[in-house]
């Protein structure tokens, strides 16, 4: 059985008043996926694409229009949320927006676990310990309130709760995108480590075509809310001539010359 399945999802956003001149908007259309476990699919897609909108819906966040998500097996639209919340979280691009900015990177690390699991105050010391090193950081930092971080490094501290409660399935929206070169690239490799650790799987959702090869397994690309490429192996994205990919691809090769050799 596989991990995850999406089984020709539709999602339209209705009109937000009623006598609304604003017409409903089909976001995605018939998208379906299977994603197996400890293995990472890199969804890339242009701004509106419906991308951010996938992940909401295999977060248990947006229920679709049509079609079903099954996690491991079971349509997570028809299971009580506690029976999935745990085994699926999320990184978004902006840490700082994604954390609160009055609880210290040990509380905010905590409430997963504090959430779902029953462990003593010893054990909770421990496990955000060994959670924060697994991350790059050190146990001092767990005081530290995020003013007190840069974006990489709360990436990080946001990683560590995505991966508190050992989910299966993370969603890595944008998680990269507002990093640079250097953090971006410590950041893939802690992902991929996570990722060979603890068996997890990954939706990678990104503009980035060079992050997206470092990570994923297999490649979709979404257009106006329709799967237009599947790519089941990073070689046949590699080799991959279809316009919007020539394109991504062409765009990455004239602004960074210096990427053009760099390969996974
Ligand atoms: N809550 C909402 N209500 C109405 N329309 C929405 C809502 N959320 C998203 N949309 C619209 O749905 C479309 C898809 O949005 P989505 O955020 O999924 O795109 P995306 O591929 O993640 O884009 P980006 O790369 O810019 O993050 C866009 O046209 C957007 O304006
Ligand atoms: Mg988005």
């Amino acid at each position: 059985m596989s991990l995850l399945r999406i089984e020709q999802v539709s999602h339209r956003y209705g009109k937000r008043r009623v006598l609304s001149r604003q017409a409903e908007r089909t976001v995605l259309q018939d998208v379906s996926l299977t994603l197996e476990a400890g293995t990472c699919l890199g969804l890339l897609g242009k701004s509106g694409a419906g991308k951010s909108t996938l992940g909401r819906i295999l977060l248990g966040l947006e229920r679709p229009k049509a079609g079903r998500v099954l996690f491991e097996g079971r349509d997570i639209y028809g299971t009580h949320p506690k029976d999935y919340r745990q085994d699926i979280q999320v990184v978004f691009q902006d840490s700082f927006a994604a954390v609160n900015p009055k609880l210290t990177a040990g509380q905010i690390i905590a409430e997963p676990l504090t959430n779902f699991t029953r462990l003593s105050p010893e054990a909770l010391e421990q496990r955000l310990i060994t959670l924060i090193e697994q991350v790059g950081l050190t146990g001092a930092d767990l005081a530290k309130y995020p003013s007190a971080f840069s974006g990489g490094q709360l990436q990080r501290v946001c990683i560590a709760r995505a991966i508190a409660t050992h989910p299966k399935l993370i969603v890595l929206d944008e998680a990269v995108s507002s990093l640079d070169m250097v953090n971006k690239a410590m950041i893939l490799k802690l992902l991929r480590e996570l990722k060979e650790t603890y068996d997890l799987a990954y939706l990678f959702i990104t503009h980035d075509v060079q992050a997206v090869q470092a990570l994923s397994d297999q490649f979709m690309i979404l257009e106006q809310g329709q799967i237009v490429g599947h790519y089941p192996t990073p070689q046949a994205f590699d080799q991959a001539t279809d316009p919007y990919v020539s394109s991504i691809k062409d765009a990455m090769l004239a602004t960074h010359p210096r990427k053009r050799t760099i390969r996974k």
